[in-house]
């Protein structure tokens, strides 16, 4: 039996910029898991989603409008070269919320090919896993820049610029003072394909706009990092309200994204905004031990997942 697992992920600062170029902070989200079992005790090779209530047989050839996980084990079948995977049973489970900005589609593609990899006894190193992860994710995503899967593959709290083919430069840093994020749900499914197409349908028709927007990201992002090195929990905190109004303009965010971060705020974070694709999806808010509680207590009014989750 081969067990694997793979965290959720929360972008800090700059998501939808670094798919143009510009830096942008994740880091994983270590509590929320999804879980590969991997057992010979199937007649013929399966893929087995019990949360999703369904058992899907992985045929030779792809099916049209097959279940999209099976692409993470379409792309290890290619890798290894298998026209046919041998009786299997893919077991998958996942705490990690679906199309709410926590990469919960990276992380299941992530703990599938390293599971496959592991069973066949080939390389599953973090840069082949990842390189598998990234031709997954262009499925999900289209232009994806490649941190939902570098940060869920290495699995540690990462300054990342896009490279080519999802090799991105990707800086692990240090911190300063612990982070204390809560991240609430709108519960509005938001896919990050969607978002991601309307930016950039925006950025076709004002360009210079658009890259302002852009880059100011990457500003705030590049700040950012030196406030959580410094341990400045101030700045980190007005830096993340800088970043939603650009967000804003960009027109992911949305109404509920909006209460969340409102109501954050006036509960006494330091700061908070949308993380992810927005328009949906989640809200993280930076926190004291002061302030958690109340703050926790004013989202829950507005939202039924608030999580809590330190970067140290
Ligand atoms: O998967 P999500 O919703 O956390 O969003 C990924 C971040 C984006 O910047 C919006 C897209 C990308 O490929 O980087």
């Amino acid at each position: 039996m081969i067990e694997t697992t793979a965290p959720g992920k929360i972008i800090l600062f700059g998501e939808h910029a670094v798919v143009y170029g510009q830096p942008a902070i994740a880091i994983p989200v270590s509590q929320l898991r999804t879980r590969v079992v991997i057992t010979d005790d199937a007649p013929y090779s399966v893929l087995d989603l019990p949360d999703l209530g369904g058992q899907f047989p992985i045929t030779a050839k792809p099916m049209e409008g097959e279940e999209p996980l099976m692409a993470a084990v379409r792309e290890v079948q290619a890798y290894l070269g298998l026209s046919q995977l041998p009786p299997m049973r893919i077991t998958l489970t996942s705490d990690i919320p679906i199309a709410s900005g926590l990469g919960s589609g990276a992380a299941a593609a992530c703990a599938i090919v390293r599971g496959l990899l592991r069973h066949f006894a080939q390389d599953a190193t973090n840069e082949t896993v990842n390189e598998l992860v990234y031709n997954v994710e262009k499925l999900y995503h289209g232009t994806p820049s490649g941190i939902d899967n570098t940060v869920v593959t290495y699995e540690q709290p990462l300054f990342f610029m896009r490279g080519k083919e999802g090799k991105g430069v990707r800086e692990a840093f240090t911190v300063g003072a612990p982070l204390q994020l809560l991240i609430a749900d709108t519960g509005v499914k938001s896919p990050t394909l969607v978002a991601v197409g309307d930016v950039r349908r925006q950025w076709l028709d004002a360009p210079e706009q658009f890259e302002r927007l852009f880059a100011a990201c990457g500003e705030i992002a590049r700040r950012a990092r030196g406030a959580i090195e410094r341990g400045d929990l101030l700045e980190v905190g007005r830096l993340m309200v800088e970043n939603q109004a650009v967000l804003r303009a960009m027109t992911v965010s949305s109404a509920e994204l909006d209460t969340l971060v409102d109501t954050a705020l006036a509960a006494g974070a330091l700061g908070a905004k949308l993380s992810g694709g927005g328009r949906g999806g989640n809200m993280i808010a930076l926190v004291t031990n002061e302030s958690q509680e109340a703050v926790a207590a004013a989202l829950s009014r507005y939202s039924h997942n608030v999580l809590q989750t330190t970067l140290h």
